[in-house]
């Protein structure tokens, strides 16, 4: 499912080089769970962008489902983001003008095929999180607990085959949270889908099948 080797993102800043992250080889298999550590700052969110193609790397290459993303153009990769990868942000970035079931279904309508079917999956994917009763509040309507599970929702609505979450039990009770991570999993077990997840809490990583620490994966300077 991803396949990176000998990957750098680096910065300018003026006559310094900032490097924001290095993995020498890491190899993701479909349907794996995989839980990725390692300390504020040493590049876990840049990863995912890299994965996502939100990001493109200084050095080395990314391949997801099988397509090397630098062959890719700006217009291709962004149909192959909507279409593969659903990612849940570190921000959660949920739209304020719109619903809980309408942030849901942006996610199907970005990779050009929402329909009603959609409209019952948004449905269903928030009553298993526990917010069938708040699919018509707008984000400022909802906890700072619940809206990460909108944006879970979100990026499971179009049934992509990667999912991308950065920490997405954000400032949730752990049990509501644990619940939540194991919901995720559940759906994207059933459905075959390949689970990345930033996580700093070692009991979220342990449900996961693998946990891998960032910085052991850097590239020798
Ligand atoms: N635009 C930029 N210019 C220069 N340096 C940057 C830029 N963006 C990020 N960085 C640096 O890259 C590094 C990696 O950032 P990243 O956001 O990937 O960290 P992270 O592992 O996700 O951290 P956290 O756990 O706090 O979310 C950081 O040290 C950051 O300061
Ligand atoms: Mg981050």
């Amino acid at each position: 499912m991803i396949e990176i080797r000998g990957l750098r993102k680096e910065y300018r800043r003026g006559a310094e080089t900032v490097l924001a992250c290095s993995v020498r080889d890491l190899v993701v298999t479909d349907g794996e769970q995989i839980a990725l550590m390692g300390r504020s700052g040493c590049g876990k969110t840049t990863l995912l962008n890299l994965i996502a193609g939100i990001q493109r790397p200084t050095g080395g290459s990314v391949r997801v489902c099988g397509v090397d993303l630098a062959t890719l153009g700006q217009g291709a990769l962004d149909r192959f983001r909507a279409e593969h990868v659903g990612i849940v942000f570190q921000t959660f970035n949920l739209l304020q003008p719109f619903t809980a079931l309408e942030n849901v279904l942006l996610g199907a309508v970005f990779s050009g095929r929402a329909d009603a079917r959609h409209r019952v999956r948004a449905q269903e994917l928030l009553e298993r999180v526990g917010l069938g009763d708040r699919t018509g509040h707008r984000p400022r309507e909802l906890s700072i607990g619940q809206q990460p599970r909108v944006a879970m929702c979100r990026a499971l609505i179009h049934e992509p085959d990667l999912i991308l979450a950065d920490e997405p039990l954000g400032n949730q009770d752990r049990e509501t949270g644990s619940r939540v991570l194991q919901l995720l999993l559940e759906i994207a077990r059933d459905e075959h889908r390949t689970v990345v997840m930033v996580t700093h809490d070692p009991e979220s990583a342990k449900m996961m099948q693998r946990c891998v620490d960032l910085q052991s994966l850097r590239e020798a300077a």
